[in-house]
C-alpha cells in the first residue's frame, strides 16, 4: 500500500495525531515552521505488522513509536552505484550520503527495542580509482553520534564476483554486515547460526572428506591385515562427520606421521605400535567466525538490481531473533528481508520507495512458505 494511503486512514482514528506537535511549533515559532514539522502520526506497531509501506522510509520510521522493533536488517543504495528513480544514492558527495544514511539510522536506534539489532550491508565505491571506504565512514560516524555498540563487522565472502579483471587492482569480492546493538542484552541465539541449522558446512558436504588417508593407507608399510582394519575404521569415522556426531578427525599412520608427542604408552602410541595407525575425534561444534560465503544471487524474473542473499539474511535472523519478533527492512527492494522474516516466523514490516519493487516483494511474499504451515501439508 502507498504510504499517504496507509496512513491517511490511520491518521483519522489517531487519537493524538499530529496536532499537538504541530500546534505547539505553531505556537512557538510560526506556520512556516509547523509545517517543517509535519510528521505522521504516530501508529499502533499492530497496525504496520507484516505489510510493506511504498514511500520515502524516513517519513515512514517516523510513525512507528520508540523501542518497538527487535530487528533491523538492511542494505541501502550504494553510493552512486544505480539510478532507483529516487530515494538515497545519488547524493553529489560521499558526506551528503553519509549524512542522509545517519538520520535513516538515527530513527532505527530509535524504534529498535533494548535488546534488538541493527544490521546494515553497506558496498564500497572507487573515484577515480580511489577506494573510499564508505561502509566504514559510515559505521565510524554511527559510533561517533549514537549510544550503539559494534558487535561484529560480518564478512560477506562472494565467490562469484562481477567477472571483470581490472589490470591495476584485484576486484572486489567482499561486503561488510555491520551488526549494531543497543545494549548488551542483545537477543542472540548462537546456537541456531549456520552449523547446526540444516544448513550443511561444506565439509560435511564434500565427497572428499578423509580421502588424503585413503591414498596415505594405500602407500603405507602396513600389513595387509592392518590396513584393512585401517580402512574400516576410517569409513566409519567420515560417516561419523557426514551425520553430524562428530565435527573432523585426524588419522596418525606409521612410518608416515610423526609419533604422537608424549602421552601415556597405553595411549595414541600403543595404537600406532599394535595396529598401525590412530584416528583422533573432534568434538564439537565448529567455531562460528565473522565471514559467511554465499554467492551472489540472481532470481529469474526479477527487476532488482541489487539483492541480498536470502541464506544471508536467514542466518542473520535466526542469531538476532526469535519467532513472532518483529523484523524490519527500511530499504526492502525486492523483499529478501520480508521473504526471510516470514519464513521463518517473525513478522515483518517492509519500507521502500519504488512501487515496482514493492508489487515484486509482494509476489514474492505470495510465493514464500512459512514453517507453521509446512506442518500442515
Ligand atoms: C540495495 S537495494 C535493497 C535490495 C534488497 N536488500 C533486496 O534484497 O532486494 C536499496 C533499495 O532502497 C530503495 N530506497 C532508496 N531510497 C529509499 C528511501 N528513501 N526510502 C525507501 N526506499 C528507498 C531503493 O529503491 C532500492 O530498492
Amino acid at each position: 500500500m502507498h504510504y499517504n494511503k496507509f496512513f491517511r486512514g490511520k491518521q483519522k482514528n489517531s487519537a493524538k495525531g499530529n496536532k499537538g506537535v504541530v500546534a505547539e511549533a505553531v505556537a512557538q515559532y510560526g506556520a512556516g515552521i509547523a509545517q517543517l514539522h509535519r510528521e505522521p502520526a504516530e501508529q499502533p506497531i499492530a497496525s504496520l505488522l507484516d505489510n510493506i509501506i511504498e514511500g520515502d522510509n524516513l517519513t515512514i520510521l517516523k510513525s512507528i513509536p520508540d523501542n518497538k522493533i527487535n530487528l533491523i536488517i538492511t542494505s541501502p543504495p550504494y553510493f552512486r552505484q544505480r539510478d532507483y528513480g529516487s530515494g538515497i544514492g545519488n547524493e553529489k558527495t560521499v558526506d551528503e550520503y553519509i549524512n542522509n544514511l545517519i538520520h535513516v539510522f538515527a530513527e532505527c536506534v530509535r524504534i529498535s527495542r533494548k535488546e534488538g539489532s541493527i544490521v546494515f550491508n553497506l558496498g564500497d565505491k572507487y573515484l577515480e580509482g580511489n577506494l573510499q571506504l564508505i561502509p566504514y565512514r559510515f559505521a565510524l560516524e554511527t559510533l561517533k553520534k549514537f549510544p550503539v555498540k559494534l558487535v561484529n563487522n560480518i564478512i560477506w565472502v562472494k565467490p562469484n564476483p562481477t567477472p571483470r579483471q581490472y589490470q591495476k587492482r584485484l576486484v572486489s569480492s567482499t561486503e561488510p554486515f555491520f551488526h549494531f546493538v543497543k545494549s548488551d542484552d542483545y537477543c542472540y541465539n548462537i546456537s541456531s547460526y549456520i552449523s547446526n541449522n540444516g544448513a550443511k558446512t561444506k565439509r560435511t558436504n564434500s565427497n572428499n572428506i578423509g580421502k588424503k588417508y585413503f591414498e596415505l593407507i594405500e602407500i603405507s608399510n602396513l600389513t595387509l591385515e592392518q590396513k584393512k582394519m585401517a580402512l574400516c575404521e576410517l569409513q566409519e569415522v567420515i560417516e561419523e562427520v557426514k551425520t553430524g556426531k562428530i565435527e573432523s578427525f585426524r588419522m596418525k599412520i606409521k612410518g608416515i606421521h610423526s609419533e604422537p608427542f608424549g602421552g601415556q604408552d597405553g595411549g595414541r602410541k600403543y595404537q600406532l605400535l599394535r595396529k598401525g595407525f590412530t584416528i583422533i575425534k573432534i568434538k564439537g561444534e565448529p567455531i562460528k567466525r565473522d565471514v559467511i560465503e554465499c554467492a551472489v544471487e540472481t532470481i529469474k524474473g526479477c527487476k532488482h538490481p541489487a539483492i541480498y542473499p536470502l541464506y544471508i539474511i536467514k542466518e542473520l535472523i535466526k542469531l538476532l531473533s526469535r519467532e513472532n519478533d518483529i523484523v524490519l527492512d527500511p530499504f526492502m527492494g525486492s523483499g529478501t528481508t520480508v521473504v526471510a522474516a516470514k519464513e521463518l516466523n517473525r513478522r515483518y514490516i517492509g519500507m521502500e520507495i519504488n512501487g515496482e519493487y514493492c508489487k515484486y516483494a509482494r509476489e514474492r511474499l505470495k510465493n514464500s512458505y512459512n514453517k507453521s504451515q509446512e506442518l500442515f501439508t
